[in-house]
């Protein structure tokens, strides 16, 4: 029998095959139970959900799309405790909502006839898209062998697109933060697009903002409003050029503020923007710190960390004495890798401390924002995001001050030449070895021979090529996505320099191009498009999950579970595309049947997201996101009777709720003989 305690050397399961069935799908000796889904009400006062559309009150409901998630345990006292094993508060992202195109406006499960598709949006539609997205606190408990999520508990919280957010650290109370909410500069309204998350050494959780760019609208004639200046430039870098409609149209529902500032333009006559809300954007696009265990706590959105599409934050093995690292992801295709590091030493008092925000404040509000630079040797460089390193020949734009440089990251990293990613989603650091991975998901712009907006393949990101396996469709570029891992170099957290290789590389199977299949993936642990990625403190174990569309012809996306060596430990590689282009990678150490298994299957349409172990590493909890994303409205606008045409139907067809409409859901994962999970 494997031992109860240590790192395991060697995966202990059989592994769960490709599939497309509506259930999810766990190794034998394994059970998944759905404990919180879509509209579950968090307080006794809020009905139960009915799951016909005509649901309201979600800001006392579970938010849409589960993504990230957190653990923050309780003792039976109801206490803070690192090591209780049978009740927490989870932390939970609601990140979006099922659209059935980009072109209609309403998300057409959430409505009971889908919604309305054009402009102008009703209210009283908007208001439930409005509360729908954000956080989740969430208290569950075990009794017995079963958990549950507890509905009235006080830890029991949401945060949504209208909560008041304080912004700190060196963007806070800056020009660029000025709006007719805040005209100072120093809060925003809500938070958005809650991807990734992070937990803090201290206590506290992390989320990620990713896509809250396309929720604006900038009108045609705001470049001239503007006088064209370089806010243009800035709105231009992250998405939003003038005429750009907006996701949902949620500016369309009123004058109030909490639909009118979804109309990111200069429309007042202030010189600071404290009229109107040209700055708006500028609010969203931050990683925020909330207090699971203080539940009238404010949210703080950690200016020094940079403002770009982010998914986790992943801490740096603390070291009494030395600064802290915060590893984080930009998820857009050609987007950077990033690190801030604490002026401030890490102290071990600081683990369990009595004012857990204001700990926040002293490692996350100083310090220094990087962005790497991979070489093709191997080797790597962290270019520091400050005006004195913005070389002067850089002239795109000017920043005026460090906090101008954390809300504009991106133009920054620009300016020092940083690698230009493939969609760097998660990152998690090894509990052993403090390396820290990323996901780069897939890049359908990067091409052998690249024009206009595409990049050439170099050392870090060396894949591209064609995949027409996808039920007859075509996709380009790298379309199956890495796992890429550094090494921090002397200094540790600190370090200027790192190594780097890369884990694992995606691929299907039986891919026949000489260079998609590098890893020599086998049917039991092929995979496309990695996302989420998590450490398990108890096993060590290396878990990761897929948004996939390049492989749904064969599969549902999965969660497989990997023991990875470390950086260097495989051999460098050329791929040679022509007699002019070829690209030196370094490929990990190729897996085994011991080391790489797929764990889990999902149903249909869905992403797997988010992932905490009980400390034990007993109870594993996930999120099951947008299931039946697939479905088209033409099902929905039949209503409920016609379920059977929804392409998913979970969790209803897994016994967990009422209605048949498909609802992102947490579900938690045990073994049936109590052991950890991967044992
Ligand atoms: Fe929300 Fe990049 O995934
Ligand atoms: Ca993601
Ligand atoms: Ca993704
Ligand atoms: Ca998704």
């Amino acid at each position: 029998p494997t031992p109860d305690t240590g790192k395991l050397s060697k995966l202990n399961f059989s592994a769960v095959s490709k599939g497309l069935a509506d259930t999810v799908v766990v190794p034998a000796g394994y059970t998944a139970s759905v404990i919180y889904a879509l509209g579950d009400p968090l307080n006794s006062a809020t009905t139960a959900f009915k799951n016909d559309g005509t649901d309201d009150s979600f800001e006392n409901r579970a938010g849409d799309h589960h993504d990230g998630m957190e653990w923050f345990g309780l003792n039976a006292a109801g206490s803070a405790s690192t090591t209780a094993n049978d009740r927490a508060v989870l932390g939970i992202n609601h990140e979006a909502t099922t659209d059935e195109s980009p072109t209609r406006l309403s998300s057409f499960f959430l409505h009971a006839n889908g919604g309305t598709p054009t402009l102008p949006r009703p209210a009283f539609e908007v208001d439930k898209e409005l509360a729908i997205h954000g956080v989740s606190f969430v208290e569950v408990k075990k009794t017995g062998s079963t958990w549950a999520y507890v509905q009235n508990s006080t830890f029991n919280r949401r945060f949504t697109t209208l909560t008041d957010v304080d912004l700190t650290g060196p963007a806070a109370g800056n020009a660029l933060l000025i709006t007719r909410y805040s005209t100072d500069g120093s809060k925003t309204r809500g938070t958005l697009n809650n991807c990734g998350t992070g937990k803090t050494p201290w206590g506290t959780f992390l989320t990620g903002e990713e896509n809250w760019a396309g929720y604006f609208t900038r009108p045609t004639g705001d470049n001239a409003a503007r006088g064209n200046d370089k806010s243009v430039t800035a709105l231009n870098r992250y998405g939003r050029t003038e005429g750009t409609a907006s996701r949902h149209g949620w500016e369309s529902a009123g004058s109030d503020d909490q639909y009118a500032r979804w109309i990111n333009a200069r429309t007042g006559t202030s010189t600071d923007g404290s009229d109107d809300y040209r700055n708006e954007l500028n609010g969203m696009g931050w990683i925020v710190e909330m207090d699971a265990y203080a539940p009238s706590s404010r949210a703080k959105k950690r200016t020094g960390l940079g403002r770009f599409a982010h998914e986790s934050a992943a801490f740096s093995l603390p070291v009494v004495g030395q600064a802290l690292a915060v590893y984080m992801g930009d998820d857009s295709r050609g987007e950077y890798i990033y690190k801030f590091v604490s002026n401030a030493s890490w102290s071990a008092a600081d683990a369990e401390p009595a004012d857990r925000l204001a700990t926040g404040a002293k490692y996350l509000d100083s310090g220094t924002l990087y962005v790497a630079k991979f070489n093709s040797d191997g080797t790597g460089t962290w270019l520091p995001l400050t005006l004195a390193a913005i070389p002067s020949s850089y002239t795109a734009y000017s920043f005026a001050d460090q906090g101008d440089i954390c809300i504009n990251a991106r133009l920054a990293a620009d300016a020092v030449g940083a690698t230009r990613m493939d969609r760097p989603e998660w990152c998690a650091t090894h509990p052993t070895t403090g390396e820290v991975y990323f996901t780069l998901t897939n890049n359908s712009n990067r091409r052998a021979a690249p024009t206009g907006s595409q990049y050439a393949p170099d050392s870090a990101n060396p894949r591209a090529y064609t995949d027409v396996k996808n039920a007859g469709t075509t996709q380009s570029g790298n379309v199956n996505g890495h796992i890429v891992r550094i090494k921090d170099g002397a200094g540790n957290a600190a370090a200027t320099t790192f190594t780097w290789d890369v884990y694992l590389f995606g691929a299907e199977a039986g891919a026949s191009s000489q260079w998609v299949n590098l890893s020599g993936l086998t049917s039991d642990n092929d995979f496309s498009s990695p996302d989420g990625l998590v450490f398990s403190k108890s096993t060590g174990l290396c878990w990761f999950q897929t948004d996939d569309g390049a492989y749904t012809d064969v599969t549902n996306c999965m969660m497989l579970a990997g023991i990875p060596g470390q950086v260097g430990d495989g051999a460098r590689k050329t791929l040679a595309y022509s007699a002019t282009l070829s690209v030196d990678t370094y490929v990990g150490a190729a897996p085994t049947e011991d080391t790489l298994k797929r764990f889990l299957v999902g149903p249909v349409g869905c992403e797997i997201t988010g992932l905490v172990e009980s400390p034990d590493g007993k109870s594993m909890f996930i999120n099951i996101q947008h299931p039946g994303e697939t479905t088209a409205m033409t099902a929905v606008a039949a209503g409920d009777p016609n379920a059977a045409s929804y392409t998913s139907q979970w969790p209803a067809n897994a016994g967990y709720g009422a209605g048949k409409r498909p609802r992102s859901a947490t579900i938690v994962i045990t073994k049936n003989d109590g052991g950890r999970i991967g044992t």
